[in-house]
Order: C-alpha cells, then sequence, then structure tokens
C-alpha cells in the first residue's frame, strides 16, 4: 500500500500549497487551521506512512495497513470540510467534527500496532544489505 499513501499524500501537498496561495491571493487567512492540517496531516504524516510502507513491505500489505489507509482518507476530508465550515464562522457541520477526527485517530492507532507487530530490525538490516 505504500505507493497508494504517496500518491493521496501526493494529492494533499498540491491542495495544501494551493490552499496557502489561495489565502495569499485572497488576503484572507481564515483557513490558515485547514491548510496546517491538510498539508501536515494530509502531505507529510501520510507520506512518512507511506515510506514506512515502501521500507517495510510486510507491514504494508496488512489488513491492518489497509484500514489505516481506508479509516484515515475517509476521515480527513470530512474532517477538514468540517474545520473549513467552522473556521468559516458556519457550525453546521459541527457533526464532522465531532465524529471524524476520531475515526482519524483510530487509523492512526492501528498504525502504531502495525508498526509495533510488523516491522523488524531484521528486515531493514535485509534490505540495506547487512545480512
Ligand atoms: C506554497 C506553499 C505555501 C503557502 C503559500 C503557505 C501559506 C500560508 C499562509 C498564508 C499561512 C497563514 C499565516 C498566518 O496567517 O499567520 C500559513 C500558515 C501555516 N502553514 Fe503554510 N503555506 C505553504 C506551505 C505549507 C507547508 C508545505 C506546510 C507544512 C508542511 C505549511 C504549514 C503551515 C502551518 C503549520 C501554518 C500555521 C502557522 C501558524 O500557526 O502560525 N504551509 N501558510
Amino acid at each position: 500500500m505504500g505507493t497508494l499513501f504517496l500518491k493521496i499524500a501526493s494529492l494533499y501537498f498540491l491542495l495544501g500549497v494551493g490552499m496557502g496561495v489561495g489565502m495569499e491571493i485572497a488576503g484572507d487567512h481564515r483557513l490558515m487551521g485547514a491548510h496546517a492540517h491538510i498539508n501536515l496531516v494530509g502531505w507529510v504524516s501520510l507520506a512518512l506512512s507511506g515510506l514506512v510502507y515502501v521500507l517495510f513491505p510486510k507491514a504494508g500489505e496488512t489488513l491492518l495497513a489497509k484500514l489505516h489507509f481506508w479509516l484515515y482518507n475517509i476521515s480527513l476530508p470530512l474532517f477538514m470540510l468540517g474545520l473549513v465550515y467552522l473556521l468559516l464562522g458556519n457550525d453546521s457541520l459541527m457533526i464532522l467534527l465531532q465524529i471524524f477526527p476520531n475515526i482519524l485517530v483510530l487509523s492512526v492507532l492501528l498504525f502504531v500496532i502495525n508498526i509495533f507487530k510488523n516491522v523488524k530490525a531484521e528486515d531493514i538490516n535485509k534490505y540495506l544489505g547487512r545480512g
């Protein structure tokens, strides 16, 4: 799943920097919180997870990795939608902020379990040709 994580992360990167430029052009920084989350949760964290899964393919092919991927990528856009509404002063999508950040955290918990169960020092040694 590593490459899929990287591809989706690159889309978040484009969206994040696009939003940054958009805020500059509009001279309106109200969406700064969403911009920062899209760049750091959408681009940086997702790409780092993808790199871990590329480096440790055993971890990258588990059910935990698939659940991590889907829960993360369903919850993050809905979380961001709720956040954008809130930052623009509209709390009608508050329900999204009550549900989806929790699903996102759950997906991160699955990532942590996956790393602890399936990332082994001997795999990286093999990968680096150190026996
Ligand atoms: C073309 C690229 C980018 C542009 C034009 C841009 C633009 C902006 C703007 C206008 C703000 C609001 C600043 C303020 O009102 O104080 C901001 C805040 C922020 N940006 Fe970006 N940004 C870019 C890329 C990134 C990237 C790549 C990241 C992270 C990986 C990032 C993370 C943040 C964070 C964390 C904040 C909040 C800073 C704070 O709390 O003071 N930005 N950005």
